[in-house]
């Protein structure tokens, strides 16, 4: 088991490139299986839930071969497999979202429950009635969920909530169903943008993907195609935090900084200095800092991915900050490891009251999810004395090279074994 241990750490300064996006180039990924042909995918993140999707697509049948520079070849073809077991599906909760692919293609599909997770209980009910909607018949038993369809017919739907899953799972099982399907109160954020793009790009209809409405007319079949992955934007906005919290001065390459508008806002507002470029984003630290609030939202609201970095930041700042978590119900396990390393946090249901203290201190901490973790190694950067992280594997899943790059703008960070 590793665990990655941090000594208090001098203002972070220089220059970081932001690898692609997880939340991108999963669903991205599972878009492949509707296509028939070559697709080269540019900028995959080297992390283990993107390992687990792939080593799942390969097993449904796709050919994935690595290439140079984090890029991917992936040859589709005939697929052999409709059905996803729980030893697959329970490595990565993204697992679902082959399951609009393989009922668009395949005509059925089976499917393992994803389950809980820390963050929450997760549902997929609103993926479940988007295929209903388009004919698709669901069973559920065994803890596995089956669908079938000979035909998936476009239909109208209303998500209840935006769900980014749900969203790109009917957007992917549109694409070759039979007519119009219109996506009312779909999700917003840039990953689904992305993966309208890259469907586009093998020869889908989709218009308004960004919008709150999303029209799909199905197309006979798709393509193969060459598609570069956004940039990863809350890999950018922990490293914006990083700075802020090292009192450093940093640029950060290969960003859209009008993904990260809602960070970048709230940052500003805390008094941090923000620059932006076409395709970065400089940050300066100042000398104090306002304490402020804020409430995780659907995009283009402040995201529930950098709400635990941000409690971090918070709980060095003087003053009282608060924060309400909107979207997941049991996102603030991170302020009982925060808690350990002397940080002032009172919980109450989804709110957080943060007391800002003059120094955290090194302590032992758990990563309790990823970005969690990620909280906690920028906790560690601006504590006293060393702190070691175990349960590193969260952070894994999502952070490409973490660990290099913070040292290459001056953290003391390393793994041990
Ligand atoms: C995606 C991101 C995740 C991010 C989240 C919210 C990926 C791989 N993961 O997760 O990093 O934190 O968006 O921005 O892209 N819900 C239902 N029924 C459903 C589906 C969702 O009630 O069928 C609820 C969820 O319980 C949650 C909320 O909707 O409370 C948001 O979930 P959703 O947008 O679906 O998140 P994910 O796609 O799972």
């Amino acid at each position: 088991m590793s665990k990655i241990v941090i000594n208090h750490t001098p203002p972070l300064s220089g220059t970081v490139r932001v690898s692609g996006a997880k939340n991108s180039a999963l669903p991205i990924l599972a878009a492949c299986l509707l296509a028939d042909g070559d697709s080269t995918i540019e900028d995959i993140p080297n992390l283990k839930d993107i390992e687990n999707m792939i080593a799942l697509i390969k097993w449904i049948g796709l050919d994935v071969s690595p290439l140079e520079n984090y890029s991917v070849r992936i040859r589709s073809s005939k697929l052999k497999n409709h059905e996803v077991s729980y030893d697959l599906a329970s490595k990565l909760r993204a697992s679902f979202l082959v399951m609009g692919p393989l009922l668009a293609r395949m005509g059925r599909t089976r499917v393992s429950l994803p389950g809980g997770c820390p963050i929450g209980t997760r549902p997929i009910d609103l993926h479940l009635k988007g295929f209903m909607a388009m004919g698709a018949k669901i069973t559920q038993g065994h803890g596995y969920v089956e669908a079938k369809a000979k035909k998936l017919k476009g239909a109208k739907i209303y998500l209840d909530f935006p769900s980014v899953g749900a969203t790109e799972n009917i957007i992917m099982a549109a694409c070759v169903a039979d007519g119009q399907t219109i996506i009312e109160n779909a999700a917003v954020e840039p990953e689904i943008v992305d993966l309208a793009n890259f469907l586009s790009s093998m020869g889908a209809d989709i218009k308004g993907a960004g919008t709150d409405t999303i029209r799909i007319s199905g197309v006979k079949d798709l393509k193969g195609c060459n598609h570069t992955i956004i940039p990863d934007r809350i890999e950018a906005g922990t490293f914006m935090v990083a700075a802020a919290i090292t009192k450093g001065t940093i640029k950060i390459e290969n960003v859209m900084p009008d993904h990260l508008k809602p960070v970048s806002a709230k940052m500003r507002e805390i008094g941090i200095g923000i620059k932006e470029d076409d395709t970065s984003i400089s940050v300066s630290a100042a000398d104090r800092y306002k304490p402020s609030d804020l409430k995780t939202m659907p995009f283009p609201g402040f995201p529930t991915d950098m709400q635990a970095q941000f409690m971090s930041l918070m709980s060095i700042i003087d003053g009282t900050s608060i924060i309400t978590e909107t979207i997941f119900e049991n996102r603030f396990m991170h302020a009982s490891e925060l808690k350990r390393m002397g940080a002032n946090i009172k919980i109450d249901g989804r709110t957080a009251v943060i007391e800002g203290i003059k120094k955290l201190t090194g302590a032992q901490v758990k990563a309790t999810d990823l970005r969690a973790g990620a909280a906690l190694v920028l906790a560690g950067l601006a504590a006293d004395g060393e702190t070691e992280i175990g349960e590193v594997e969260h952070i894994d899943r999502g952070y490409h090279n973490f660990e290099k790059k913070l040292i290459s703008l001056g953290a003391k960070i390393r793994r041990v074994e």
